[in-house]
């Protein structure tokens, strides 16, 4: 009997390469492959990338000539791949510049990985990054119950890919291509099965998550709200999440799923990317500062426990300081439990690459810098007014401590807790005792009552 092949995926970028990254895992599963946390020891390394930014896309090279360096020294013949953004966008390129790696294969063609890998091995080079016409999703393996037991109680599912908004600055419409919904059978299908493997929260998600228009099983096309209120009629999946959303899609059926699914958790990812009219047009962002609010005060409206959390860019071609004055007072007005915050980065082929008034390096930090102070601010007040609250927290995995679980808030806060590991994958009520910069702790008070079951649960013997 021969050792199994060793399978080394590192994800880079968003919850999407996550996603994929499993299913390329599962797939390889499927060929005998099993899962290697060490590079060192993988038959087979897969980077999954991401373009969004230089930074992130020039982070593949500096891993690559890593890896370039210790297959020297090891002499080794591990297959080198580079999957996702970067592999769609660049292609050849890559192998050009980077002649480590042996295959580049973009984000639609992941289910033909045995082929390529076979091509590999017969001495070929191989690059793909056509947009087939079949739906990978229909060829990719789901995860065996083992793997989805390794990967926690929580999942995600996608239900689109690609975006059609077109961003002056962003390279998604390209990398990703047109905005493409799943059917709801196979979505509904894929969380059954996640749920009937342990799978207690499901965040959905796509890159323009909330312009899902799947045909439902009706025939007629289902919005996200649809979809959700739906997935929220599934026997003990108690949690749900979407992102990563656009303003312009929150439509009144998503709004209302807030106020009337209790799975659907208070707390929403929306980034708005700038507070100032004119250059949100000049993003053609196709809305402006004022139905942002609108929508803010909707939601709150229809869930007034709702945190929200946003991306902003700073420094877009064009931006006086009178423009980030008024991202900076947005900011402030709408008090976010958390948000990312980017420098613009000149993605070459967007249309904003092309902008004559590009800011300089210097102006952009010191503005990354303020909004930055901002939105740290307004983070910490939340966390800390977290501080005595009571939550229903889904305990994921160890914590650093031996006895320590961490788990999730409904605000997707990392709480720390003591209890048994065999608390994984159980909801638990905890006060919250403590407030850290990025973490809180809490006091578990009681097993939660579980909906769905009546049998014996492992957290009677909870409070330590
Ligand atoms: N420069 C800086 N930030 C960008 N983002 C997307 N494209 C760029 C770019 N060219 C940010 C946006 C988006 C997040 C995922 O990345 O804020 O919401
Ligand atoms: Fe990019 Fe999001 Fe705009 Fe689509 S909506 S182009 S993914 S920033």
């Amino acid at each position: 009997m021969h050792e199994p092949r060793k399978l080394y995926v590192k994800s880079f970028g968003c919850q999407m390469n996550v996603y994929d990254s499993n299913r390329m895992a599962d797939t390889l599963a499927k060929e005998g492959y099993v899962e290697t946390q060490d590079p060192a020891d993988a038959d087979l390394v897969i980077l999954n990338t991401c373009h969004i930014r230089e930074k992130a896309a020039e982070k593949v090279y500096s891993e690559l000539g890593r890896l370039r360096k210790a297959k020297q020294e090891a002499g080794s013949d591990t297959v080198i791949a580079v999957a996702g953004c970067v592999a769609q966008a660049e292609g050849a390129e890559i192998i050009k510049r980077a002649p480590v790696v042996d295959l580049v294969v973009g984000p639609q063609s992941y289910h033909r990985l045995p082929e390529m890998l076979a091509q590999v091995k017969g001495g070929r080079r191989v690059v793909d990054t056509d947009f087939p016409a079949e739906d990978k999703f229909d060829h990719l393996p789901a995860p065996s119950a083992a793997a989805t037991r390794k990967r926690g109680p929580t999942a995600f599912v996608t239900v689109q890919e690609g975006c059609d908004k077109f961003c002056t600055f962003c390279v998604v419409p390209y990398t990703r291509g047109a905005e493409v919904s799943r059917p709801v059978a196979k979505i509904l299908g894929e969380a059954r099965a996640l749920v009937a493997q342990g799978v207690r929260e499901i965040t959905l998600i796509g890159q323009n998550v909330n312009a899902f228009h799947g045909e439902g099983p009706d025939g007629k096309t289902w919005g996200l709200g649809r979809l959700l209120e739906e997935l929220a009629g599934i026997d003990r999946l108690e949690r749900l999440r979407y992102t990563t959303s656009h303003p312009r899609d929150m439509d009144d059926g998503l709004i209302a799923a807030h106020r009337d699914l209790p799975q659907l958790m208070p707390y929403l990812h929306l980034p708005v990317q700038s507070g100032s009219d004119r250059i949100l047009a000049a993003m053609n962002r196709r809305h402006g500062s004022a139905l942002f609010f609108e929508i803010i005060d909707k939601l709150r409206a229809a869930r007034p426990d709702i945190a929200l959390s946003s991306d902003f860019i700073v420094g877009f071609p064009g931006e006086t300081e009178a423009d980030f004055q008024a991202t900076l007072d947005m900011a402030e007005r709408v008090g976010f439990a958390s948000a990312y915050s980017f420098k613009y980065s000149i993605r070459p082929g967007t249309p904003a690459a092309e902008h004559g008034d590009q800011l300089s390096e210097s102006v952009k930090s010191e503005r990354l810098a303020r909004l930055h102070q901002v939105l740290e601010a307004s983070k910490t007040a939340f966390d800390r007014a977290c501080l005595g609250r009571r939550f229903d927290i889904l305990l994921e995995k160890p914590g650093r401590l031996p006895g320590q679980l961490i788990g999730r808030s409904p605000y997707l806060q990392s709480v720390v807790v003591t209890a048994p590991p065999a608390g994984i994958g159980e909801f638990v009520t905890v006060d919250i005792t403590e407030v850290g910069p990025n973490s809180l702790a809490g006091r578990v008070v009681d097993a939660v009552e579980d909906r769905g079951r009546t049998s014996d649960r492992p957290l009677a013997a909870m409070e330590a």
